[in-house]
């Protein structure tokens, strides 16, 4: 496949997969990060790295006007739910404005945008499970909202321009280059304390659940949603507590240590599985890698990028 495509936040963990992706399908690939959470070293060299904030309306739109992307992947986001508590003016500027900027970038240079929002932070506690995405959102942090508030522009943008705009709505997604050192990411969290011989803190007392997803499948799924009109639950439809998560990575590593159990923090889901059927029956799409050997993939690239020069994560 050729054509160029625009992928914001691709400095990020899932971004950095989906650019090394698009580039081995020959694609031209220009990527959109402040690097506030991003690193420059996870860009591929095929990649073209431009260091805009989405909020900075101009910079976008001559961004796009440069590049003239078929193809647009807005994966930059204010991601961190207690960032979003903390500051939640910040969070609406980053996730509803800077969205509405791409969007507009978007429609300028006749491209369809996939969006990345939650869908474990948008549904609520009170949410049947699995989650279908026809459940009304009912987000317990300010992160889920303007999340929600950017989907909504990215339908109605759809809409007005007649260009098919898709949504992905993310389980919790895991994989190789996931920071260790964020709020979130349990995996790599969990990781970092098994490699460095530190109990971690396991929050809820281990019960909540989380519906995790391989980031590879993910970035598939990104892919398989580019030119379609749709909301997708992105994710597997498999509850794992964390309790089972910690037990499991110890096995794989060999390393025994006694976690520390707390309350859940604010904002946090008790449960989470979302419905993919949808995903399955109009994307031809599902996820392929189970939580046992995307656990074992994990663990053990989280362990070469450790060990790797200069490659502790910022
Ligand atoms: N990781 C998950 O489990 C998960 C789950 C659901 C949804 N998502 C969504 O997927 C996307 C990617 O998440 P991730 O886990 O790779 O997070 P990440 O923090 O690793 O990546 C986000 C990227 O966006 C960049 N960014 C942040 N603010 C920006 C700004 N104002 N301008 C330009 N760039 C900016 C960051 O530098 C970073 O590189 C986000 O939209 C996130 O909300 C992630």
């Amino acid at each position: 496949m050729s054509g160029t495509a625009i992928v914001t936040g691709g400095a990020g963990f899932i971004g950095s997969h989906l650019v090394d992706a698009l580039l081995a399908e020959g694609r031209q690939v220009s990527v959109i990060d402040d690097l506030s959470a991003g690193r420059e070293s996870r860009v591929a060299e095929g990649a073209r790295l431009l260091k805009i904030d989405i909020v900075d309306r101009e910079a976008v739109l001559a961004a796009f006007a440069e590049a003239r992307p078929d193809a647009v992947f807005h994966l930059a986001a204010q991601a961190s739910v207690t960032a979003s508590v903390k500051d939640p003016l910040r969070d609406l500027q980053v996730n509803v404005a800077g969205t509405l900027n791409v969007l507009d970038a978007a429609v300028a240079a006749g491209a369809p945008v996939v969006f990345t929002s939650t869908g474990g932070a948008l549904y609520g506690d009170a949410a049947p499970l699995p989650t279908p995405e026809s459940w009304l959102p009912a987000p317990l942090a300010p992160y889920g909202a303007s999340k929600w508030a950017g989907e909504a522009y990215v339908n109605t943008w759809s809409l007005s321009s007649g260009i098919p705009n898709a949504i992905c709505r993310l389980g919790n997604v895991y994989g190789p280059r996931q920071s260790p050192h964020g709020e979130a990411g349990v995996v790599a969290i969990f990781s970092g304390c098994i490699h460095e011989g530190r109990a971690p803190k396991i929050f809820g007392h281990g019960r909540p659940t989380r519906d995790y997803v391989y980031v590879q499948d993910v970035v598939r799924a990104l892919i398989a949603s580019s030119g379609r009109r749709g909301t997708y639950n992105i994710a597997t439809s498999v509850e794992t507590d964390v309790a089972t998560l910690w037990s499991e990575l110890t096995r794989i590593s060999g390393v025994e240590l006694e976690p520390e159990l707390a309350d859940l923090r604010a904002g946090e889901l008790q449960k989470s599985r979302l419905d993919t059927g949808f995903a399955e029956r109009e994307l031809g799409w599902r996820a392929e890698v189970d939580i046992r050997e995307g656990l074992r993939r994990t663990y053990e690239a989280l362990v070469k990028e450790f060990q790797g020069a200069g490659a502790q994560p910022a």
